[in-house]
């Protein structure tokens, strides 16, 4: 079997020489190999053993590699041509020199909000795209987005991704075990087949609540998940990390609203919702250094004039005094 000898120095089809395991995830494995004509690096992504025996899990694996290859976008990870040995898939990507974004939130404790809120834009950016191209991604979750050294973002894994003119049916048979409940919108959950752009919108603001807290909103039994997002039960993100003001809370409060018709219906009103709100509270940060006061707001260049007075008035004494003598 084809995989079994997919190690570091195997070659595949006279192409691509294998050069280490990235990852082993639940549906293939991503390995990093060099293309051997241009020597150009690129990740390899297949099947797991099993995986490609059932023809739903081949077929859920062909439609992935066939949606991620007619995108383009800086955002998203470049999925080439499909490719077949001896009738077995496996997919070359772009090959992302930087880890994944669960990996970055679990050694950083949280990200810093500067880095949360750059990633947010730029999965604004990625999900506007799809919308444009009639892709729902169904699945976005850290582990399936990876940040390059610049950090630039990439969205990948289309394994349970729907885009139109897929037959609904069949797409709805190859999700039946896809997606991760921790980050699915609660009307998903109750109805696995639901084809809405807005519950990836859901996913972005739990997304959101994991980069800014370093924590997740929910966590339990399908039961006590779903009671959780529809009572919207979970502790404020701004209790989690105090530099979260609540123009930034409010944002991923309505990304994480349970009613989809509550949630933002656009990802550019996240994205402008956000910028705002992280300027205004950059701008108070920078008033809050300026002031010497706060509470009552007397600016620090007061406290100069003043002191440059009194001693002004010192030195005129001194000089009076010694005059006068
Ligand atoms: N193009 C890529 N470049 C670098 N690393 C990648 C790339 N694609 C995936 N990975 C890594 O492999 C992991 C699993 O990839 P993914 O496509 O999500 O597989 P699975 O279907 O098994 O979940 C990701 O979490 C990421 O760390
Ligand atoms: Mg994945």
């Amino acid at each position: 079997m084809i995989m079994q000898k997919i190690k570091p120095g195997y070659i595949l089809d006279n192409k691509y020489e294998i050069k280490k395991t990235v990852a082993k995830g639940a549906m293939g494995a991503v390995f990093k190999a060099e293309a051997i004509d241009t020597k150009e690096m690129v990740a390899l992504k297949v099947p797991l053993p099993g995986f490609d025996q059932g023809l739903s899990s081949l077929q859920r694996f062909q439609q992935a590699e066939k949606i991620q290859f007619f995108l383009n976008h800086p955002n998203i990870v470049k999925a080439y041509k499909p490719n077949y040995e001896k009738g077995f898939p496996y997919v070359i990507m772009e090959y992302v020199d930087g880890p994944s974004l669960e990996y970055l939130i679990n050694q950083n404790r949280r990200l810093t909000i500067e880095d949360a809120t750059n990633y947010t834009i730029q999965m604004c950016n990625a999900l506007d795209y799809l919308r444009q191209k009639n892709v729902i991604h169904h699945d976005i979750k850290p582990s399936n987005i990876v940040i390059n050294m610049q950090k630039q973002l990439k969205l990948t894994d289309f394994g349970i991704s729907f885009c139109q003119g897929m037959e609904a049916e069949i797409w709805a048979s190859l999700v039946s075990i896809g997606g991760t409940l921790a980050y699915m919108a609660p009307e998903k959950i109750r109805d696995h087949a639901l084809n809405d752009y807005r519950s990836d919108i859901y996913s972005l603001g739990v997304l959101m609540y994991h980069m800014f807290t370093g924590k997740m909103p929910f966590n339990g039994t399908t039961e006590e998940v779903i009671g959780a997002q529809i009572t919207q039960n979970f502790i404020s993100p701004s209790v989690l990390n105090p530099s979260i003001t609540p123009a930034i809370e409010r944002v991923i409060l309505k990304a994480m609203s349970p009613t989809p018709n509550e949630r933002y219906q656009d990802v550019s009103m996240i994205k402008n919702d956000l910028e705002k709100a992280v300027a205004m509270s950059s701008r108070k940060a920078k008033s809050i250094k300026m002031t010497l006061l706060p509470e009552i707001g007397i600016p620090i260049w007061i406290l100069y004039v003043i002191l440059g007075i009194i001693i002004l008035s010192a030195v005129i004494m001194i000089v009076y005094v010694n005059l006068h003598q």
